[in-house]
């Protein structure tokens, strides 16, 4: 599986980029800056048209486009040059490409087609974030895990690595795949580190091949963002949140715990991937998931006519 997929991608949380705020970033193998104007945040490729400085590395907002560090060219949110100091008149192909972004949920996202087609899909608002009643989003970017993106994604079909690596019962599995949605359910007893018995459900969403939604009912309500964004063919940033239903003055505390119990789940995944190799043709026996048929799902999004 050549190149990067095609979807809606997380490249940063919203708090992280304050208002004229700009980051240079580098996905998919390339590199970006994002800035946010009063009209949100926005995606551009980093390199200059005119000499190539990085517009990310010292560039800044004003009056609503981003100003070049180098010889102060500023450009719009869809990469138009609209102003030259000192010239009179502004080249034509002055412009760098400009990114479908959204921001919602608490995240930016950009769209990324290698065909350079336009979203294809909604990206899905969560009722219940940034309400009264669930905790803010506690968020974490664990940086540059040197895997591939597909690795991640067949978590939502493996049922035979539960009791393995996170230690924890399965008693009812399922996958549903309808278009760009794989869902996964389970229900299932888990045993976490720092001792006690915990009966869960889940079900989680993947919306397109780059991030999921989690609903989970154990001890306490919660909702988990996970999502895993393309650094290079190597390695990607994957990001997970986390919110839980108010229940008491211990919430807080919980959610605390709670997060940390998520990033040590992750650590047990990720010790797996950074060291498997990927098997094109794997020696599946009927106790596992449904892993041709997620595999089925996850190649739409390379396919060529995107
Ligand atoms: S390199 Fe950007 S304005 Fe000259
Ligand atoms: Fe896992």
């Amino acid at each position: 599986m050549k190149g990067f997929p095609r979807g809606w991608f997380i490249v940063a949380w919203s708090r992280e980029l304050e208002e004229s705020g700009v980051r240079p970033l580098k996905y998919f193998g390339t590199d970006l800056v994002l800035f946010r104007t009063e009209d949100g945040p926005a995606v551009l490729d980093a390199f200059c048209p005119h000499l190539g400085a990085h517009l990310g590395i010292g560039g800044c907002v004003e009056d609503g486009a981003i100003r070049c560090p180098f010889h102060a060219w500023r450009f719009d949110r869809q990469g138009k040059c609209v102003d030259i100091p000192y010239a009179s008149k502004i080249p034509k192909r002055a412009t760098l490409r400009s990114w479908p972004v959204v921001e919602r949920n608490g995240a930016i996202f950009v769209w990324h087609c290698p065909q350079g087609s336009e979203p294809a899909w909604e990206i899905p608002i969560i009722q219940e974030y940034d309400t009264a009643e669930w905790t803010p989003w506690r968020d974490n970017c664990l940086e540059g895990v040197r895997t591939h993106p597909r690795e991640i994604v067949e978590n939502v079909a493996d049922k035979a690595h539960f009791p393995v690596v996170h230690r924890t019962r399965v008693h009812r599995f399922e996958n549903h795949y309808q278009d760009h949605k794989a869902t996964q359910v389970t229900h299932g007893t888990a045993t976490p580190p720092q001792g006690g018995v915990d009966e869960f459900q889940i079900e989680a969403t993947y919306y397109g091949p780059a991030f999921q939604v989690s609903h989970m009912d154990g001890v306490l309500k919660s909702i988990l963002l996970l999502a895993h964004t393309p650094i290079d063919e190597q390695s990607l940033d994957l990001r997970f949140a986390v919110s839980l239903e108010r229940s008491g003055p211990r919430t807080e505390q919980f959610a605390e715990f709670y997060a940390e119990n998520l990033r040590l789940g992750f650590h047990e995944d990720i010790q797996i991937w950074e060291h498997k190799v990927y098997r094109e043709r794997p020696r599946i026996c009927d106790g596992d998931g449904p892993i041709g048929r997620l595999r089925t799902w996850y190649r739409q999004f390379y396919a060529q006519d995107g």
